[in-house]
Formats: structure tokens, sequence, C-alpha cells
């Protein structure tokens, strides 16, 4: 039956994948003129697919499922091992519940981006003794410090930068080998070892932590049991609040190169139309590369277009082809905001952070909040500050998984507007 999909000829596409990063299911699609096709990474076949129709399969909990298909070193990295990624069924629900309930309601999303912008204010002051600045450097160390004032995390202000860098190293690790990788899993080390003596000192009373706050609620957290997580498994799952923050300078980095490369943009941001804001943030997610794709297990074999899902098989949906694919964008290949003004929602065809309905399955929980946090920090860049921008290489790599602006993004003589 699988005969008549598309299989890449490459004895093993390991090599592939991490030198064509982004593009390596993107390639294959164009090339096969097929959403789908079978590949074979470190010795396994894989169903690489792509697509609206492929995210909506994806989030079935019926068919797929995460325990088995997050790779060991990606754990020991970026997630955390036995976190809520590798979590499923009823287990997952529950974990997901707690997540929810620290970030869905918007009043929560907006006290983090008002905790950011206050950051910004404070960090612009600074930089007005400054010549040069490198906006992803600045970045991160203000949304650490803004993530942890709102997780209720204790952060002095000597080891700022070094946290944040191990929190940006983690993200970093993810897609990479040797020394980037070694270096994201001596971050997670130190990461965990001190959030876990912070959970410690909370339920001991040494630390009061305030109730409702990622700090307090992840310390109380029960399970379906009744159990409380291990000290370490609240730590870990505490990072997993506190580091993706840390990990949207990312995104603020591509938010200050669209508005150095699309001057029309920085004028209509400059407006202060609050339904730009949104679609300008809304295009950054969607046309700059995060999240390269997702993996999942088959849960019980099935058929689907004719194609043979065997039980245990992997699977890998393509989010940075989803995002640009031609079927479901025009031009996909243009940074345009103002495709969204007539955009209509759909839970699968715009997946920068996931699909389907966060409460039931792994979509990203955070979404709210990195929008609110990017709205606040590209009205920062257009309307707050001026800056020149000097001679740089802006441009990034979609071999590098994650990627970024070559240059961080340079800026000189910076100096905040009041
Ligand atoms: C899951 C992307 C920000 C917390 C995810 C997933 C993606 C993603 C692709 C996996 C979806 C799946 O497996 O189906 C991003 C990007 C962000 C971001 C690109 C921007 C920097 C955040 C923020 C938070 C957060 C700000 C929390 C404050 C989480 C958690 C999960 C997750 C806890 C695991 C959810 C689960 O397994 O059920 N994110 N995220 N993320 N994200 Fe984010």
């Amino acid at each position: 039956m699988n005969e008549r999909i598309p299989h890449d000829k490459t004895l093993d596409n390991s090599v592939n994948l991490l030198e064509e990063g982004y593009l390596f299911i993107k390639n294959r699609t164009e090339r096969y003129q097929s959403d789908l096709f079978i590949a074979r990474v470190l010795g396994k076949k894989v169903i690489c697919m792509s697509g609206k129709e492929a995210a909506k399969m994806f989030y079935d909990t019926e068919k797929f499922q995460r325990n088995g298909a997050v790779p060991k070193r990606i754990q020991k990295s970026l997630f955390g091992e036995n976190a809520i990624q590798t979590l499923d069924g009823p287990e997952h629900i529950d974990r997901k519940r707690l997540f929810m309930s620290l970030m869905a309601a918007s009043n929560k999303q907006k006290s983090v981006a008002e905790l950011v912008t206050d950051e910004w204010t404070k960090a612009a002051k600074k930089w007005a003794k400054e010549e040069e600045i490198v906006l992803f450097d600045e970045a991160k160390d203000v949304l650490c410090r803004a993530a942890c004032k709102w997780a209720g995390v204790p952060l002095e202000e000597s080891e700022v930068s070094e946290r944040a860098n191990d929190f940006s190293d983690m993200v970093d690790a993810f897609g990479a080998v040797g020394p980037r990788h070694r270096k994201g899993r001596r971050a997670r080390k130190r990461a965990e070892a001190w959030i876990t003596e912070v959970i410690e000192d909370v339920r001991s009373g040494k630390r009061q932590a305030k109730e409702g706050s990622p700090l307090y609620e992840m310390a109380q957290y029960k399970d379906e049991d009744g159990n409380e997580l291990s000290a370490q498994m609240a730590a870990i799952e505490l990072i997993n609040v506190v580091r993706p923050i840390v990990a949207i300078a990312i995104y603020i980095t591509f938010e200050a190169v669209a508005l150095a490369q699309h001057r029309p943009c920085r004028e209509e941001l400059q407006s202060g139309d609050p339904k730009y804001l949104e679609m300008f943030v809304q295009e950054v997610r969607r046309y700059y590369p995060f999240t390269p794709l997702l993996g999942a297990q088959v849960k019980t074999g099935f058929i689907w277009n004719d194609v043979k899902f065997k039980q245990g098989m992997l699977v890998f949906l393509d989010v940075y082809g989803t995002n640009h694919d031609p079927n479901l964008w025009d031009n996909p290949e243009q940074f345009r905001p103002h495709r969204f003004d007539t955009r209509k929602e759909s839970l699968y065809d715009f997946i920068p952070q996931g699909g389907g309905d966060p409460k039931k399955g792994h979509r990203c929980p955070g979404e709210g909040i990195t929008i609110e946090v990017m709205k606040a920090s590209a009205d920062f860049l257009a309307n707050k500050i001026t800056y020149d921008i000097p001679e740089q290489d802006m441009s990034y790599s979609l071999a590098k998984m994650p990627t970024l602006p070559k240059s961080g993004f340079i800026m000189q003589n910076p100096q905040p507007l009041d």
C-alpha cells in the first residue's frame, strides 16, 4: 500500500536533515509534489507530512502519542526528562490544565507583557550611555528578568545574564550536535539544580511563594492520584514556563529585522493601530523560522489517504513548511502583515507554536503570552526608542535549528523617546 507514496531514495536522511534544516521536508514535498513521503532518519522509517490536513490528523490523540517520540538527547537539553512534552492521555490533560491555568487568561498574558515593557524602559535608559548594543543579548536579559519576576523565581541582578544564557542555550541545543548540544545539557543541569532548590525551599517553608504564581502552583501541584511532583520534576516544569519566555528573544530579533527591512511596517506601527500591531506580530511568527518540525509516534495502526501508518512508526509534521505552504498562503515568501486582515481563524494552517486545541493536545499553552510580549516589544522598537542601524549581516541560515539573524541585530546610539 505504501508503495504509492514517494520514498526518499537516500539510505539514511539524518545528514540531509542536519544540512537542510527547516527546508528538509519542504524540499521533498515540492520535489515529489506530495504532502507526504517516507524518509529514513537514524535508521528508522519516518513518515514526513505537511499542510493543514496533515496537521489536523497529527493532533488526533487517538492516532498519535508523544511518549517514545521525543529523543532523549532533546529531553536532556531542551525539555527536561519525562516532562509534559512526553506525556499522553489523562496524565497529559491533567498536567496541561495546570499550565493553562497559569497562562490562558488574557489578564495573565498582559501582566507578563507589562513586566517586559517595564524592563525595556529600564534597559533603554541604560543604553542611552552606550554607543552600540546587540538586541538579541539585551532581549534575553530583559525577558529573563520579567519571566522570573512573573513566575515568582528569585533572581539576583548579578546572575541575570548567566541564567538568561543558560535558558537560551537549552533552546539552541535542540537541532545541534557536538559542542552546542553539550552546552545545552550543561545549562539544563545548572538550571535544574537551581530551581529544584527553590522548589524545596518553598515546600519546607524556607521561602514564601505567592499563591497563583507559577512557582507556588508547580510546588503545590498534585496529580490525579493526589501525588505531588518530585522536586526535580516540579523544577523541570517550572523551567518549561520560564525558558520559553526567554526564547521569545529570537522572535523579537526577527521583529527588529522586519522593521529594518520593511519601512512601511515601521510607519504603520507608528500610527498606533492595535489591529496592525497584532497582524505584524502574527506575520513575524508565520514568516520567520523558529520550530522546524514536530514528531509523534503512531499509537494504533490506521490508514489515511491510502497510506498505512503502522503502530510505533515515527511521524514528522512540517511546521515551517505549513506556514509557508502556497496552498494555504498567498505568496508565502513575502513578508506581508496585511494578509491577516481577512484571514479566517483555523487551528491547523497557522502553526508556529503547534496546532489544535491546547487544552486537549500538545499545542503551546504560551501562545497568548508570546503574542502579548511580541506586541509590547514591537511597540517598544517602533515607538519608544530611536537608534541607528549600522552595516551588519542580518541574514539567517535555514540550516541552523533554531536560527537567528547572524548579527543578533546591532543598534547604534540607542536613545529612549519620552
Ligand atoms: C509547546 C513553540 C513560547 C510553553 C510548544 C510547541 C511548540 C512551541 C512548537 C509544541 C507543540 C506540540 O508539541 O504539538 C513555541 C514558540 C514560542 C513558545 C516558538 C516562542 C518563543 C512559549 C511560552 C511558554 C511556552 C512563552 C510559556 C510561558 C510551552 C509548553 C509546551 C509548549 C509548556 C508543552 C505543551 C504540551 O506538551 O502540552 N511550544 N513556544 N511556550 N510550549 Fe511553547
